[in-house]
């Protein structure tokens, strides 16, 4: 298969980056299908998506007739028949079982030469294809949050990824206007591995009672970053960042540099999710 051959891309789980992933599909002009099990995530990554294009026209930076094109080519279902397309991008919840049964599933009702794209942060892409049917069709493809906006992705070559693959990922990932950057299957790969102190560091200064959250946050937006950890991790969903530093931890037999916080899990366990939630570190209950 080719760059031009892809014209129908598929995005599995309507969450927080599959919404983002979707939106950017459709955008650059793919005809795009966006699947999720549950029905009000994918009521509400509609509506996400219709209030993220109508600012974007607000902003002058697209116009009405891009903002019905774009529209026109999405497919919102909760029908996995549906999901029939040249690129499956899977962005479900970061577990290896739920990952593989879905891809096993599509891949079962699809062309064998479509790519089976996996968004993980954390999860080896080997050990995603092993149980996958094809497994040379099967490779990360990384995006950041919000997909729309961050610019960089990178592509994971598993052991049994085929290189046509890899090098048809990073054309895609151009053609989406992104800059992608080739790396190979360790734990969490290369942002996700340097980024994981950043927050496992912050959680462990707020459980030793150094300082606040908040402050922990300001003060490192003081020193020049631009969302501080605990931020962040209410934008990433604090579920998703606690199972990728739980993964990483086992990926790397426990090495209690990645241990997670118990912290954190109390704040999961908690339903205290983060933006998603309305609730995490942070209250967003009165925000639209
Ligand atoms: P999320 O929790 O916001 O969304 C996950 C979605 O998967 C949910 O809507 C859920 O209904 C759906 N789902 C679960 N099982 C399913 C199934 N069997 N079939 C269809 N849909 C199913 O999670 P989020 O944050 O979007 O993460 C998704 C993936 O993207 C994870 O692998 C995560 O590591 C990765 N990722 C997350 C980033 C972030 O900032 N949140 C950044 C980059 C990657």
């Amino acid at each position: 298969m080719t760059l031009q051959d892809i014209k129908t891309i598929a995005v599995i789980g309507a969450g927080t980056m599959g919404q983002s992933i979707a939106q950017l599909c459709a955008q650059a002009g793919f005809t795009t299908i966006l699947y999720d099990i549950n029905a009000t995530v994918l009521a509400n990554a509609q509506a996400a998506t219709l209030a993220s294009l109508q600012r974007l026209v607000e902003k002058g930076k697209i116009s009405v007739h891009t903002q019905e094109e774009t529209l026109h080519r999405l497919t919102f279902t909760a029908d996995i028949l549906q999901v029939i397309a040249n690129v499956v991008i899977e962005a479900v919840v970061e577990r290896l079982d739920v990952k593989q049964s879905i891809l096993n599933e599509v891949a079962d009702q699809n062309r064998p030469e479509t790519v089976l794209a996996s968004n993980t942060s954390s999860l080896p892409i080997t050990r995603i294809a092993a149980k996958v049917q094809g497994p040379e069709r099967v490779v990360g493809l990384h995006f950041f949050n919000p997909a729309t906006i961050m610019q960089l992705v990178e592509v994971i070559s598993g052991a049994a990824t085929a290189p046509e693959v890899v090098a048809l990922m990073q054309e895609l990932a151009v053609t989406l206007g992104k800059t992608p950057v080739l790396a190979q299957d360790a734990p969490g790969f290369i942002v996700n591995r340097v980024a994981r102190h950043f927050y496992v560091e912050s959680l462990k200064l707020l459980e030793e009672n150094v300082a606040s959250h908040e402050g922990i946050d300001r003060l490192l937006q003081a020193s020049g970053f631009k969302m501080g950890p605990f931020q962040l991790m209410d934008l990433i969903g604090v579920d998703t960042n606690f199972s990728v530093t739980s993964a990483m931890y086992e990926a790397f037999h426990q090495d209690p540099k990645f241990r997670p916080s118990r912290w954190q899990q109390q704040k999961v366990d908690a339903g205290h999710h983060g933006r998603k939630s309305g609730k995490g570190f942070y209250d967003y209950s009165g925000k639209a």
